[in-house]
């Protein structure tokens, strides 16, 4: 399949990406929060239970895998990227290293992970990815995001598309200003401007295919400390306005993550954003978060629990997949609830 076709199948209709790629020490943190222990087998149990969900065939067209988990076997038989294409999905694989601290800049950080990057990207391949994601983090306050950050991680996305798009996968760009903060929605969508438009200027200097890309980008929506709360139909309005402004027309898929929003919010917010979308961008969610949070409270009442786990995932899974079409309503959530 060609890097377009694999980056519409990934976005198609009805379907999203589900981001279980957290790395070692963000799932410690999920499963803190649950009580279970981070041990290799608990991972993998959870994350083997989802992907053996009846939802990903209908809902998820690609899911994000850390490097531990693209060369896990499951217990059930196959290895992970195996039992992802079996569902109909496509295997992908976060290849950065994390955001570290930016030397000169007191607060802000920068995405490490493109030395030697052409030889994981070799080996990610032959373990069967077909895409790729690599997350810059920007933080809004006062002085907040600064030009070396913005200039310094558009780079480094750009040249990590570049050598993932010559190991023929699909590069997720990934530019999350981080909802983080007390400033309001104008704010959000200024700085996101501004990093956009820093990203697509590096894709072009890197001579990146914008045809063969997704974008990953955050929401525009007021700071989670922001006393001026905005509704679905405001946020979908300033989200399509940012994006026809600053998103070249090449870029086949959209798909947001849902960066500390509950998964509530994310649903709503993706299906106003799906029923205003007047462009030709297929517009879909890529949650962490916004799809594990339920499934992640059952794993932790009861890991054996695998009809309770694959329930409460499969329900987000299809009001996600509603919403990537404009389709989900409020109603569909309590009706299944009763
Ligand atoms: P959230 O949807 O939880 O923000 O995670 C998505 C993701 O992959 C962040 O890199």
């Amino acid at each position: 399949m060609d890097l377009n076709n694999i980056a519409k199948k990934m976005c198609a209709k009805g379907k999203g990406i589900l981001a279980a790629d957290e790395s070692t020490g963000t799932i410690a943190k999920r499963f803190k929060s649950i009580n279970v222990e981070n041990i290799e087998k608990n991972r993998l149990g959870f994350r083997q239970t989802l992907f053996n969900s009846s939802a990903m065939k209908d809902c998820i067209g690609g899911v994000i895998l850390f490097d531990e988990t693209i060369r896990q076997k499951t217990t059930l038989g196959p290895t992970i990227p195996e039992l992802i294409t079996q569902q109909g999905a496509i295997p992908g694989i976060k290849v950065d290293k994390g955001a570290k601290q930016l030397a000169g800049s007191t607060d802000e950080t920068i995405t490490e992970g493109l030395d030697g990057l052409r030889e994981r990207l070799k080996e990610y391949y032959d373990l069967g990815a077909r895409f790729t994601k690599w997350r810059a983090v920007y933080k809004i306050d006062k002085n907040f995001p600064s030009a070396q950050s913005i200039k310094s991680n558009a780079h480094a996305l750009a040249r990590y598309a570049a050598l993932v798009q010559e190991a023929k996968m699909v590069p997720i760009v990934e530019p999350e200003v981080l909802m983080d903060g007390d400033h309001n929605i104008m704010k959000c969508y200024t700085v996101t401007t501004d990093v956009l438009n820093e990203c697509y200027n590096e894709l072009e200097l890197q001579k990146v295919d914008l045809k063969g890309t997704v974008l990953k980008p955050n929401m525009i929506i007021p700071g989670s400390e922001c006393k001026d709360k905005s509704n679905a139909l405001e946020i979908a309005k300033k989200t399509i306005e940012c994006l026809k402004k600053n998103v070249p027309t090449d870029v086949p898929g959209i798909a947001f993550l849902s960066g500390g929003q509950s998964e509530i919010e994310s649903t709503r917010n993706l299906n106003e954003i799906n029923k205003i979308n007047d462009t030709n961008f297929l517009i879909t969610f890529s949650y962490g978060r916004g799809l594990q949070a339920s499934a992640l409270k059952e794993f932790g009442k009861n890991q054996n629990n695998i009809e309770n786990i694959q329930k409460a995932f499969n329900h987000r899974a299809k009001m996600n997949g509603l919403s990537s079409k404009g389709e989900w309503a409020e109603s569909l959530e309590k009706d299944s609830a009763a």
